[in-house]
């Protein structure tokens, strides 16, 4: 029985291959990660909305409501009118924005590409347990700002940008953690305990692959998210990081209208 779940669990995740040459990649690993599994075209081109709704749902099981902003948004980023390349979400201010935790602030270097010493804040934050969650995220969004503002005079730091890095946080604690209260240890540990893969690392470790590799931990036991991923399930651990990150804005933006029912 064990034996024949195995290749059955496994057969159901897009094979990971590295980007060529050729292939492009986007400042999200989240997108980067759904491209190198091929739910994405793996050569980050001529990405259009639906193909990247789709491919959150089968990658991660993150519905559309909460993303859909973003992807829209990203049409702008390039000239054709109805797709985009990853590449091009590198434009600074569009989704893109300062004091991020993987990659550096445009006015201070690579706003592209993943960079070890900008995700050491997230690498070692919650010390002495074994998992991230929405009060080790805000630390992180709050020291990472902390940094960017002491060293960057071009800071852009508005509503804006705090909502981003708000909904960024839940979605990676969302989807390599424990999708409802965004913890680590519970979720994961019944899952694997589930099918006999209790394997003692839960997901800090997830995290870091997440981030540095831009694959999905299959292998390490995660597994996909078995509720969908939405802005309700994330509510209340963006109201956490929302309340433990000791926010206030550099600048202050015109209402954002982002459709019918969200103005920010
Ligand atoms: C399953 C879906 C997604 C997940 C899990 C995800 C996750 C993330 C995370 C965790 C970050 C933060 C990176 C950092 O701060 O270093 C990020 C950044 C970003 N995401 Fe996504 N994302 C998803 C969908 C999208 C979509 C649909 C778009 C737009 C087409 C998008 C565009 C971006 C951009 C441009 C950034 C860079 C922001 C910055 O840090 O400066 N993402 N995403
Ligand atoms: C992608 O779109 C560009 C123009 O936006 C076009 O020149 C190219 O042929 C397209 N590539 C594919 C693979 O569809
Ligand atoms: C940073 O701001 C200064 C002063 O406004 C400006 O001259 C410079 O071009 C900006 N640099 C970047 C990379 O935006
Ligand atoms: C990574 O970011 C740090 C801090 O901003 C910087 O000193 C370093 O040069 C960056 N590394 C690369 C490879 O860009
Ligand atoms: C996150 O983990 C730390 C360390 O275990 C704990 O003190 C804190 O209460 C946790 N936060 C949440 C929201 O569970
Ligand atoms: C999802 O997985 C969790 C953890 O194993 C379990 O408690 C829950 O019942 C599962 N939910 C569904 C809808 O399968
Ligand atoms: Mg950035």
């Amino acid at each position: 029985m064990t034996l024949l779940a195995f290749p059955l669990i496994f057969c159901c995740y897009s094979t990971l291959e590295s980007p060529t040459a050729t292939d492009v990649r986007s400042p999200c690993p989240g997108l980067n990660t759904l491209a190198n599994h091929g739910y994405l075209p793996r050569s980050g081109k001529n990405l259009s909305i639906p193909m990247m709704l789709q491919a959150a749902l089968d990658g991660f099981n993150v519905g559309s409501d909460s993303i859909i902003q973003a992807a829209k948004f990203g049409l702008l980023s390039g000239d054709a009118p109805t797709t985009l390349d990853l590449d091009a979400l590198r434009l600074h201010n569009l989704i893109e924005h300062d004091a991020s935790i993987s990659r550096q602030d445009f006015a201070l270097g690579d706003n592209l590409h993943f960079n070890e010493t900008i995700f050491s804040t997230l690498a070692n934050a919650n010390p002495g347990v074994d998992y991230y969650n929405a009060t080790s995220a805000a630390q992180v969004q709050h020291d990472r700002l902390a940094i960017s503002l002491a060293t960057n005079p071009n800071i852009t730091n508005t509503p804006k940008e705090f909502l981003l890095r708000t909904r960024e946080s839940a979605l990676y604690l969302s989807i390599m953690g424990n999708p409802v209260t965004g913890g680590g240890a519970e979720g994961v540990r019944h899952y694997l305990a589930s099918i006999s893969m209790l394997t003692g690392d839960f997901n800090n470790r997830f995290v870091q692959i997440f981030f540095r590799e831009e694959r999905m931990p299959i292998e390490e036991g995660w597994r996909r998210s078995n509720i969908t991923i939405t802005a309700e399930t994330m509510n209340d651990m963006e109201g956490i990081i929302i309340d433990n990150s000791d926010w206030t804005p550099t600048q202050l933006c015109e209402d954002l209208v982002l459709g019918p029912t969200l103005t920010i």
